[in-house]
């Protein structure tokens, strides 16, 4: 059964929900009152209670990432809320910025708290028009409240929030190159280590985190950690609470639904989505965020070992399985944004390919060799599949291109663009040989996404 929430879409749709009116109305506010009048360390305790698995697509825990912020160093320590949002297909995080901003600030005012910092920088994306207005205005009616600045809510610890906006590169979602943009150097990633929580921005201390996973924060002291993270099906996995699940491509009813984590691939694109349109089947669903490997319909779960997380669907269909971060790594995908992209049987998958394959070519930023040529040369492939003059062994070559990049290159941009075409080939060869086969003039003689 689908277990809908309205926690972080509380706001959004009340009359002018993004104000700070509308947000008190809803007890904004109370959870920072709540958190700053904790120590430190019970804050992060309470976070990482809550098992809220990071947002942004790793799914890394945000309270065992807050706690490797350093106690006592003598520099600034800055939050930084990645609202870059390229990944193909997402649009979570933009419906929080327009419609419960002060869900954000909120989070900022915890998080700042929690990780020993006195500010905060959103980095949104430049074209993000209507977000960056609310932030900004959502930022203006904190400070005038006293929620923001030397003493916000009353207590004695300054916290400001900016709004930095990023031009548009998909690289600069990635947590480092973030940093540099920030910095206003080019937006290229960082040899890790130093991660972050040693060396961020501008030297200093720093937690990255995605702007769901902060929007997520106040929730965490309204109900409790514990209660929080309960709300999943899935919290025994460590992966707590509620999040925004995404749907869109060849569905009746695209759009953002909140839910506690666990949903299914089925619920999410049958239930939530509205399905195929008339007339169509689901060819295949790629299910978060371009990056994450695609699924079909006819995917069975292989889990006879007790030990695996997807045990208890031994034989069922992969799409029954509730969408978890580590209920999705077992699958052989991602859970990435849990925004996930349809194709109908309508669409042809080969053409869908080609499209993402030239996206990972122009947004690679050509640092790392694997990456940068590996990417250029899956795009060629597939030009030249789709001209007819391709081999069968330059389908193999796909396949082994995308397995050099993997591992191979400073930041997982490289997995992102390997893991899709490792994904298509396993799962689409019969559709790829059949363009060699026809000489690319046919096809599966359907259209692309
Ligand atoms: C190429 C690339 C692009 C990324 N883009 C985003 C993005 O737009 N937003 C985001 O929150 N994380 C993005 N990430 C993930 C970030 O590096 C980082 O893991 C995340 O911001 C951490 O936040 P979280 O732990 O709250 O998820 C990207 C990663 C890569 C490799």
């Amino acid at each position: 059964m689908i277990k809908r929430t309205n926690l972080i879409s509380r706001t959004y749709d009340l009359p002018n929900g993004y104000s700070l009116a509308a947000y008190e109305s809803v007890g904004g506010y109370k959870s920072a009152r709540k958190a700053l009048a904790m120590s430190r360390d019970q804050v992060v305790a309470e976070v990482r209670a809550a098992n809220i698995r990071g947002r942004g697509g790793a799914g890394f825990p945000c309270g065992v990432k807050w706690g490797f912020m350093p106690k006592n160093s003598n520099k600034p320590h800055y939050l930084i809320v990645n609202a870059d949002e390229g990944e193909p297909g997402t649009f979570k995080d933009r419906t929080i910025m327009e419609k419960n901003p002060h869900l954000v600030i909120e989070g900022c005012i915890i998080g700042c708290y929690g990780i020993g910092a006195h500010a905060a920088y959103i980095y949104v994306r430049d074209e993000l028009h209507l977000s960056k207005e609310r932030l900004w205005q959502a930022i203006h009616e904190a400070r005038k409240a006293g929620y923001l600045g030397q003493k916000p809510l009353g207590f004695d610890y300054p916290v400001e929030v900016y709004v930095h906006t990023g031009a548009g590169a998909y690289i600069c979602g990635e947590e480092t190159s973030l940093l540099n943009s920030l910095e206003g150097r080019r937006g290229e990633p960082r040899l890790k280590p130093p991660f972050p929580a040693q060396v961020g921005a501008f030297g200093c201390p720093s937690t990255v985190n995605n702007l769901e996973t902060i929007a997520a924060v106040p929730l965490v002291f309204e109900l409790g950690g514990d209660h929080f993270s309960q709300l999943s099906e899935l919290h025994y996995l460590k992966d707590g609470g509620t999040r925004l699940f995404g749907v869109s491509g060849h569905v009746k009813n695209p759009g953002i639904f909140e839910c506690a984590v666990g949903l299914t691939l089925r619920e999410l694109v049958y239930d939530l989505g509205g399905g195929p349109p008339p007339g169509t089947k689901v060819l295949g669903v790629i299910p978060g965020g371009s990056s994450c490997p695609i699924l079909r319909p006819e995917d069975v779960v292989h889990a006879p070992d007790s030990s695996s997380p997807l045990h208890p669907w031994h034989g069922k269909p992969a799409f029954d399985v509730p969408m978890g971060v580590d209920t999705y790594r077992a699958l052989g995908t991602m859970l990435g944004t849990c925004c996930a992209i349809v194709l109908s049987d309508k669409a042809d998958p080969v053409l869908a390919f080609h499209n993402l394959m030239r996206f990972y070519r122009h947004e690679s930023c050509g640092q790392c060799t694997p990456c940068r040529e590996g990417t250029g040369w899956i795009e060629r492939i597939l030009d030249k599949l789709i001209a007819g003059e391709a081999t069968m062994a330059d389908v193999d070559l796909l396949h082994e291109i995308a397995s050099n990049i993997m591992g191979n290159t400073i930041c997982a941009f490289g997995e992102g663009a390997a893991m899709p075409v490792l994904g298509f080939v396993q799962k689409f060869r019969p559709e790829l040989e059949a363009y060699v086969k026809s000489k690319g003039k046919s096809g599966t003689g359907r259209l692309a996404l």
